[in-house]
């Protein structure tokens, strides 16, 4: 009994532990329905992007023009798959993996949900990957933050169905 009840204290801490970190973002920007929350722990960004859709989420950095050069992250969640791919900006309206331009596959999945319409993905990604694709973070600068979502189709090769860009600074939050 004594044991059982020790599990259960442990598992429940465990699930508490998870879920308080998940949701320990520091700064959030929003632009239409979107949102992207963040927090710069070590040389590790751990981000959260939610928007209205049931396809796919994503955030990209530092573009040299449009969707050209920008690091980009996209996500979506099929079923009880969360799907999370590292991408890179090949031309101003065209995006491709990492790996199959060379590069490397750097982001690491957290976890994610579609619910009431919604997805939400949770990912890591290192300031610095060491991957040429991916540019680097510099957390207390300007960075150039897109943010996307395209329709409700499971596909990365779908258009944006919404798109913004805005200037922030990872380190404060602040927006320009
Ligand atoms: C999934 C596949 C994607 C396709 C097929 C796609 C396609 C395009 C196209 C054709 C344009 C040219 C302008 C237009 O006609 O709207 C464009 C522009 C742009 N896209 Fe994408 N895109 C994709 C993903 C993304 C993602 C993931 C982001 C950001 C997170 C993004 C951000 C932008 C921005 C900032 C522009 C330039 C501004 C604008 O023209 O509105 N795109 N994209």
């Amino acid at each position: 009994m004594k044991k059982i009840v020790m599990f259960l204290v442990g598992a429940a801490l465990v699930i508490f532990g998870v879920t308080s970190m998940a949701q320990d973002y520091e700064h959030e920007v929003t632009s239409g329905d979107m949102s992207f929350a963040w927090k710069i722990d070590g040389d590790t960004l751990h981000g959260k992007m939610s928007a209205p859709t049931k396809g796919w989420v994503a955030v990209g950095f530092n573009p040299s023009k449009a969707m050209k050069d920008a690091n980009f992250i996209l996500g979506y969640v099929k079923g009880d798959k969360v799907t999370v791919v590292d991408h890179h900006g090949i031309r101003n309206n065209a995006h491709a993996s990492d790996e199959k331009e060379g590069g490397t596959e750097d982001v690491t999945v957290v976890g994610g949900s579609e619910e009431g319409g919604t997805t939400t993905i949770e990912f890591t990604f290192p300031l610095k990957s060491g991957d040429a694709l991916d540019g680097e973070l510099v957390p207390d600068g300007d960075t150039m933050l897109l943010m996307a979502y395209g329709s409700d189709r499971d596909s990365f090769r779908v258009r944006h169905t919404y798109n913004a860009e805005m200037t922030v600074n990872l380190a404060t939050g602040a927006t320009k």
